[in-house]
């Protein structure tokens, strides 16, 4: 694993006040925006944003407190890259779940201050001998993480070999709610989605998604914006959403929470994943030279 000095950093990339590198917990280095309107952390490793907070508001990404940093690990929460393959690897299950580009090293490409003083990070990330070990094509992706009233993610897929290849991925989003067995996650009304609690059956959902037990839900086809609506923190946060045709829909609930060490009893009461996603019937395919962007946007509304 490279190591980073964030005093490099700082000097090469660094907007005084606005942002800046440190080396985290487990070593890694951890970007903090605070501008006018938020402050955010962003982790170098995986390109993930790992928190997002506007000023007077709650937290609107979810991060575990039982996250493991660590070198080569991903962290539970915020917004992990899966890329590029959603899920177990379709073919060989001793390849890691949702790909590699969350647990890697991306490189910082650059950082702006834009209009309405928003603060904006680049990290790239291209094909090396480790991911051409697990996946043997030529690629180069971009993300752009945009903090301002709200967050954006952008992430940029870009093919640099001389065949074609298909990709599924997925802006893993972790968002913060107060009791998710009270929330409603609108926008999903008359989709197809594939139940994988329930062997990847197919199933229409009627009306909002509820969540009072385990639900992990491929929703097919869909471009529609989704919104969770909280009324308990008496918010609703916005997911709008391009580049993507399905969306994911993740809790653990209450026996998956226990299992898994880096979520822990009760964590599954404050978090639910909205997916902006590539995945099954929705992979991707991309010629030589093309590329594609996925792109979420996050923002409270009441
Ligand atoms: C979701 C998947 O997107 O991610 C679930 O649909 C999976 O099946 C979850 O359990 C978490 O995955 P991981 O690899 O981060 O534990």
């Amino acid at each position: 694993m490279r190591t980073i000095d964030p005093s490099l950093l700082n000097a090469n990339f660094g907007i005084t006040k606005q942002l800046t590198f440190d080396i985290g917990p487990g070593d890694l280095p951890i970007v903090t925006i605070r501008n006018h309107h938020a402050t955010a952390t962003i982790s170098v490793q995986g390109a993930q944003a790992l928190t997002f907070q506007p000023h007077d508001e709650e937290p609107v990404l979810w991060l575990s407190p039982r996250s493991r940093y660590k070198a080569g690990r991903s962290i539970r929460g915020g917004i992990p890259i899966c890329w590029p393959w959603f899920g177990p690897h379709p073919s060989d299950a001793d390849k890691p779940q949702h790909g590699f580009a969350r647990t890697l090293l991306w490189e910082v490409l650059g950082t702006a201050v834009g209009e309405g003083d928003t603060s904006q990070i680049r990290f790239g990330l291209h094909d090396s001998e480790q991911t051409r070990a697990l996946w043997p094509y030529a690629f180069a992706l971009e993300c752009a993480v945009t903090v301002g009233p709200a967050l954006e993610v952008a992430l940029t897929i870009r093919n640099t070999d001389d065949v074609a290849w298909t990709w599924s991925g997925a802006l893993h989003t972790y968002l913060a709610v107060q009791d998710v067995a009270r929330i409603a996650v609108h926008g999903l009304d008359g989709v197809t989605y594939a139940d994988k609690v329930d062997d990847y059956e197919r199933k229409t959902q009627h009306g909002v998604v509820r969540i009072d037990g385990e639900v992990d839900r491929v929703y097919l086809a869909t471009t529609a914006i989704c919104t969770v609506d909280d009324p308990l923190l008496e918010r609703r946060i916005e997911i709008d959403k391009s580049g993507s045709r399905s969306t994911v829909v993740w809790n653990p609930w209450e026996q998956k929470s226990r299992e898994v060490a880096d979520l822990g009893e009760d964590a599954y009461r404050g978090m639910v994943c909205v997916e902006t996603a590539n995945a099954l019937d929705d992979v991707q395919p991309l010629a030589p030279g093309a590329e594609h962007t996925m792109r979420v946007r996050l923002a409270v509304t009441r």
